[in-house]
């Protein structure tokens, strides 16, 4: 008998970023029990890593906007496979969840009028994005930390879910382990909340830190929910590429939403060159063009550099490969050319992108109001997750919701930049909310005491292989090796031979991991940390290839170079993971849901 701490809550919810925090609030808030499970410490999470804005249809700068004109935005740079009610929720609820946060005590910047400021970024028709400078996911996170703490919600920080525990039918609770302690606890729940966040650490080059192993991903399809949209990961087109130490560390999006631009080693705007047809009647042809929309003429088009990031990445990638790429494999991002437009320039980019100049000053020497960065893309997150209902958040599993990055639907094919803080803020609200109800109509269910002793065996076994025993792994080697192969094989680029590599890369990695050994004691050990991680890593990862595979057309941020166009009938269909009876993955496609009539007018007259 393995030892355990066995705890007991109506709701859990599994990650403390906004949609976790924003979920243990709302399930609160009806009178459920609520413990919040965190694995590494409160407030530190990628929601932070959202710098630039939350998008909002506020309507404060441009009163053309309205929830209409943020459902079209979102559905088109989705390459409309959408879930439609979730955008349409989103579109609505959105301003709504953005004003409590105010009340609740974030410090939003304020336009002259003294309202909550808006500015532009990739895809979005009209200056949408409520910010506080380039530290607006902090501010989030801080004013719902802040507020959730005086809410009676028991916190577990330092904790990892290695495993649900289901009935067979439903979800019945949680298995962790205190990362500090290295003890093991059962929680016993009604209702489970998922809100792991994303992927990154699959990759390379990634804007996530340590944490962020598809956690929530992979825990729920082991316990039998589906996966959609697996194939479209993130590449943010701007992150840091030197010195080698830093790279993959997010260079904000708002940098061109303030007037920054993006240039090949020839000076040239490369972004001009290359305008989709969707968006050609919205975006400026010339410079000057693009600085009067930056300066909030409405008259104006939007300068290509505001385009999608799956389309600026592409182009990006393009400039290096084809040889006007800057010293260090990126291109440049220079905000410091406004000086020749306002005489205060300077100061305009130390107020209004903060961190960025620290940032670019202390990890690489570099004053952004004198000199171009050099950016390249970095993996930054995950389109595809758990499949919920669109209202209630629940998940294939009865009992077991998912919000915020570890969810699928609102995005498609590829997110605009500011909808995951607006998402985690609508659907972690209601998650929480539907979770909790959950929780009041349904007794909890039975843990088996055999299920457990399994997986805390399971858990330990890395202690028991000796590391000197032949033929042991190294987890960090193994975890390493799949950073590579993923980065080269199923990165932003992708063929099928290169895809089938990874995916057999992937089984023999598998094996190796079913080897790995780790040496010391259970508290606080690293390499243990990273032996469990391996399995979520590894489950995710194939069902990112295998889905990538299955999608035989170009969409979104899923680009192919042997299948290059749009195929009309991938348009209409999700590609769908889910576990098998025996255990394996297993793809399949079904159609996604068609747009309701009254949807489908907004978006045709906002075309
Ligand atoms: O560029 C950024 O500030 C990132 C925003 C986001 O991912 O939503």
């Amino acid at each position: 008998m393995i030892e355990h701490e066995p705890i007991q809550y109506d709701v859990l919810v599994i990650g403390a970023g906004g949609a976790g925090l924003r979920a243990a609030i709302e399930a609160r808030a009806t009178g459920a029990s609520v413990g919040l499970v965190c694995k590494s410490l409160l407030g530190k999470a990628h929601t932070v890593m959202a710098e630039g804005g939350v998008a909002a249809a506020l309507s404060n700068v441009d009163d053309r906007d309205n929830w209409e004109v943020h459902f079209a935005d979102t559905m088109r740079g989705g390459q409309y496979l959408n879930n439609c009610r979730m955008a349409e929720l989103h579109a609505k609820e959105a301003p709504a969840r953005v004003r409590e946060l105010e009340a609740w005590g974030a410090v939003f910047d304020r336009s002259p009028d003294g309202r909550i400021l808006q500015r532009n970024f990739g895809g979005h028709a009209y200056p949408r994005l409520a910010h506080v400078g380039d530290r607006t996911g902090l501010e989030m996170i801080r004013t719902l930390q802040d507020y959730a703490v005086h809410q009676e919600i028991e916190v577990h920080m330092e904790c990892a879910v290695i495993e649900l525990l289901t009935d067979g039918e439903r979800v019945v609770g949680a298995f962790a382990f205190d990362r500090d302690r290295g003890t093991f606890k059962v929680f016993q729940t009604k209702a489970v909340v998922l809100a792991t966040g994303g992927i990154g650490k699959a990759y390379r080059i990634t804007s996530n830190s340590w944490e962020y192993t598809g956690d929530g991903h992979a825990l729920a399809y082991r316990a039998g929910a589906a996966l959609i949209d697996m194939e479209f990961v993130q590449f943010h087109p701007t992150g840091m590429v030197w010195p080698p130490s830093v790279a993959g560390i997010l260079v904000t999006e708002g940098v061109r939403g303030e007037g920054g631009v993006l240039r090949n080693s020839l000076g040239e705007r490369f972004m001009f060159g290359d305008i989709p047809p969707a968006y050609r009647n919205q975006t400026a042809d010339n410079e000057e063009e693009g600085w009067r929309y930056t300066q909030g003429d409405k008259d104006a088009r939007r300068p290509p550099e505001l385009l999608t990031r799956d389309h600026v990445a592409r182009c990006i990638v393009r400039e290096v490969k084809e040889g006007r790429g800057s010293p260090h494999g990126g291109v440049f991002l220079d905000i410091a050319w406004i000086k020749e437009k306002l005489p205060s320039a300077a100061e305009h980019i130390k107020r209004k992108l903060p961190s960025m100049y620290h940032q670019f000053k202390e990890l690489a020497d570099i004053d952004i109001t004198e000199e171009p960065m050099e950016v390249g893309p970095t993996t930054h997150y995950v389109m595809g997750g758990v499949r919920v209902d669109a209202d209630s958040q629940m998940t294939d599993v009865p009992g077991l919701f998912a919000a915020g990055e570890c969810a699928a639907g609102l995005h498609g094919a590829n997110r605009l930049g500011g909808n995951s803080l607006s998402d985690l803020l609508v659907f972690g609200k209601r998650a929480g909310e539907y979770a909790a109800r959950f929780a009041q109509e349904n007794s909890g269910g039975e843990i088996s005491r055999d299920h457990t002793a399994r997986v805390a065996r399971a858990a330990l076994e890395a202690f028991d292989r000796g590391v000197d025993a032949g033929g042991a792994e190294n987890p960090f080697e193994i975890q390493q090796d799949l950073q590579k192969m993923m980065q080269d094989q199923v990165g932003i680029v992708r063929n099928e031979d290169d895809m089938q590599a990874a995916v057999e890369g992937i089984g023999r990695l598998r094996e190796r991991a079913e080897r790995v050994a780790v040496s010391g004691n259970r508290e606080y050990n690293p390499g243990w940390h990273t032996a469990l991680d391996l399995r979520n890593l590894l489950a995710y990862s194939e069902a990112i290839a295998r889905a990538a595979l299955a999608r035989k057309e170009s969409r979104g941020a899923h680009t192919r170079l042997d299948y290059p166009d749009k195929d009309e009938k991938f348009g209409k269909l999700s590609v769908v993971i889910r576990k098998n009876s025996d255990g394996d993955l297993e793809v399949s496609s079904e159609p996604i849901p068609e747009i309701p009539e009254g949807l489908q007018r907004i978006i045709d007259a906002k075309k």
